[in-house]
């Protein structure tokens, strides 16, 4: 038979207990999901921010369809990129200080698109341990050295900028963490930038919309490109990548993943900048989240340890596959959604679950998680 790997590497994945399968999700009604029939209180959510059935982002959705069409219909280069683009890159350019904005489908694409594009031969290319699948393959499959630094450890990638023959150096990390929560240390992370002389990169994709007054995430000015997703605490689809003129202008000519690919759907990008806006303008949905976290933590045994985290991420490590599976599954029949964390996402031996705490969630759904928590994590 050919490709013989297909059905041995699948038969590894159930003895492991990393086999992955989808749900259907028959509906998204706020903070609860509809699977098979039930209705689960949804806590594998990253609409952190509690918009996406937000009526004015759906109003702006349709406005956008039909003023400025569903599809681009062509790449940006050729005649896909429209006014509700120039307008969405102009929003977010003026959100966060920034020169200039390219946008892309999805933050795996842009991610992918920056590594590529600036991995030359003759470039370091620095990125945290913890960072993101398209982070790494992006990196990986450029002409770059690619060098990985402790999470975090700002000590040990000062040493590998010290040690690194590389003129050009590009230091990659996350503002929040996707799988842990924790965030970087951006002052530390630039003045190491400084020292070498290398330029930084922060992927916002958990910090976008929830971290800073008004949402535009952690990086300072200090960091050179910041990149971040819509779909998440955005409530859409699609990704952004703010920069400065030149390297815009590089991306525009360079990025392969820009160049080579129908632009972001017009009415996504429509619906996008009304997301934006509500994100600048209603403050009291970061708050929120801050006071559930609060109540989350307060609400647990004493004996569950969650990982250090400074953001709506919750993660608590049960370290093997099978109590994760176990745990996801006994919560499930008391009416919680919470997807178990297996690898390759997450190191091995730190399987987990994942507890995101969104803004259209209230205090009796976090009172009743913790509950629900306490009780099977014994
Ligand atoms: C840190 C991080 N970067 C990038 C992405 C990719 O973004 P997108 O879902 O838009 O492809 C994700 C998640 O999906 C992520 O968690």
């Amino acid at each position: 038979m050919k490709f013989n790997f297909i059905a041995e590497r699948l038969a590894q994945q159930t003895e492991h207990n990393r086999y992955r399968q989808r749900v259907t999700i028959e509906g998204v009604a706020g903070r609860t999901i509809r699977i098979d029939g039930n209705a689960y209180l949804n806590f594998s959510s990253n609409d952190y921010l509690g918009l996406s059935n937000h009526p004015e982002i759906q109003a702006a959705l349709r406005d956008g369809a039909s003023n400025y069409g569903v599809s681009a219909s062509a790449s940006s280069l050729v005649t896909g990129f429209n006014y509700a683009h120039q307008a969405l890159e102009a929003t977010i350019a003026e959100w966060l200080g920034r020169e200039r904005v390219l946008l892309f489908n999805s933050g795996f694409a842009a991610n992918q698109a920056v590594m590529h594009a600036l991995g030359q031969q003759d470039v370091l290319l620095l990125l945290d341990k913890l960072s993101h699948a398209s982070i790494i393959d992006g990196a990986l499959a450029s002409s770059a050295t690619v060098k990985r630094f402790r999470h975090n450890d700002y000590l040990h990638l000062a040493k590998l900028c010290n040690n690194a023959p590389q003129q050009d150096k590009l230091i990659v990390s996350e503002g929040v963490f996707s799988m842990d929560g924790d965030e970087v240390n951006c002052h530390q992370l630039c003045e190491v930038a400084t020292q070498a002389n290398a330029m930084s990169y922060l992927d916002e994709a958990h910090s976008i919309g929830i971290k800073g007054d008004l949402g535009q995430g952690i990086a300072t000015t200090e960091v050179d490109i910041v990149m971040a997703t819509f779909g998440k605490a955005l409530a859409t689809n699609g990704a952004f990548v703010a920069c400065s003129e030149s390297l815009h202008e590089y991306l525009i000519n360079f990025a392969r993943h820009y160049i080579y690919s129908t632009a972001i759907s017009p009415a996504i990008a429509w619906a996008t900048k009304r997301s934006i806006e509500l994100v600048q303008t209603e403050k009291w949905r970061r708050e929120k989240l801050q006071s559930l976290t609060r109540l989350f933590k307060t609400s647990l045994n004493d004996d569950i340890t969650l990982l250090p985290t400074t953001s709506s991420i919750h993660a608590i490590n049960v370290q093997s596959e099978t109590k994760a599976l176990a745990v996801s599954e006994q919560l499930k029949q008391k009416g919680i959604w919470l997807t178990a964390i297996r690898p390759p996402t997450v190191p091995k031996g730190t399987s987990r679950l994942r507890v995101t705490i969104c803004a259209n969630h209230n205090d009796k759904d976090i009172k009743y998680l913790a509950k629900c928590l306490n009780e099977v994590l014994v």
